[in-house]
């Protein structure tokens, strides 16, 4: 062992308030509400997903309808929407479902989506704010990938935002925003430098959100931050066939989720799935915001130096918390 590695090692083990201790609790420290009265979704409140012709979107579109709320649905993916309408009317009748075919990347496209849901119906009380892609992207390579996931994750997050929020700010109602996220715009998982770039910014950019809208006097506005574990959908493999994988969650266990936190008045909605328990991702993230605060490499979780201590820190914080 070098000097310096050295020298890492031992600052690297202090104790440190970042690391959970036996009087750390993970617990959400907000009350479950009373379910059955929850003011926003509950039937004939009004729900516009954006996404929803397939995977996560869809799987909210059917959950929203079964509890009975108006169901406005817009994606890019045209015959795949009208199949996903199909489905929902069924549930909630052909009088409750709005198809909006809908590029989010155009601001044009998001302005009608919303004129139509208030020429409908007159309110929102859920948004979902939900559409994304994951070409690849590198940090020097893949510009168009860039280009196109930023186009949509980023500017099509902010175009519905900007979009809908004064109008629903205007409502008696209260209403949700819920922005989906994802765990690589917090943890930052090598691979896919655009994807996770872009939803660092969502999540940004829905906690500024959050802040202001708490600040405007008499809003009874919320805004929310989805962060899915692994989902089997069009996203991860689900559009090519086959099984999904033991490890990832379905998009109707994610929407349950997320609909009870939403309930609960969770901000961060972190979900887990089938391989990563909630702890595992509650010390990743620590140990992310560590390497900021106690001035480890980037990315340290997958530096070759702060690999073995960071696989001892999550032994160590799993291990305490068990
Ligand atoms: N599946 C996962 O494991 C996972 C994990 C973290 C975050 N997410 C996020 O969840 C959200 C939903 O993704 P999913 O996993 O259900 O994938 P999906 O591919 O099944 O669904 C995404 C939908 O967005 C639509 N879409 C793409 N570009 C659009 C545009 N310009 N305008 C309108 N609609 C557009 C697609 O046509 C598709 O129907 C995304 O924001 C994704 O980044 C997914």
């Amino acid at each position: 062992m070098n000097g310096l590695t050295g020298t890492i090692r031992e600052s690297a083990r202090r104790p440190s308030p970042l690391r959970p201790n036996s009087s750390f609790s993970f617990e959400n420290p907000i009350a479950p509400s009373d379910m059955s009265v929850h003011p926003v979704i509950h039937e004939g409140r009004v729900a516009v997903i954006t996404g929803a012709a397939s995977g996560i979107g869809r799987a909210a579109a059917v959950e929203l309808a079964k509890i009975g709320l108006k169901i406005a649905i817009a994606d890019v993916s045209a015959d795949a929407l009208r199949e996903t309408g199909v489905e929902v009317a069924k549930i909630v009748g052909d009088a409750n479902v709005l198809v909006v075919p809908t590029d989010v990347s155009k601001l044009d496209d998001v302005v009608r989506l919303r004129d139509r849901v208030y020429e409908a119906w007159g309110e929102v009380g859920v948004l979902m704010n939900n559409a994304g892609i994951g070409p690849t992207g590198t940090s020097w390579e893949g510009l168009d990938a860039w280009h196109n996931i930023f186009d949509v994750n980023l500017w099509g997050v902010l175009h519905v935002q900007q979009t809908f929020v004064p109008s629903m700010l205007h409502q008696e109602n209260p209403a949700v925003i819920i922005n989906t996220g994802s765990k690589q715009g917090i943890t930052n998982p090598p691979g896919n430098a655009a994807y996770n770039a872009s939803k660092a910014a969502v999540k940004s950019l829905t906690e500024g959100l959050a802040h202001e809208l708490r600040n405007v006097p008499q809003a009874s506005l919320t805004a929310h931050l989805l962060i899915p574990g692994w989902v089997w959908t069009g996203l991860t493999g689900a559009k090519n066939g086959g099984e999904k994988p033991p490890g990832a969650w379905t998009p109707q266990e994610t929407v349950l989720y997320m609909l009870d936190h939403v309930r609960q008045g969770t901000f961060y909605i972190l979900c887990p799935d089938n391989e990563t328990r909630r702890e595992v991702d509650q010390l990743r993230i620590m140990w992310t915001a560590g390497d900021v605060a106690e001035g480890r490499p980037a990315l340290s979780r997958w530096h070759r130096d702060y690999k073995a201590l960071f696989e001892e820190y999550l032994r160590d914080g799993l291990a305490q918390l068990d």
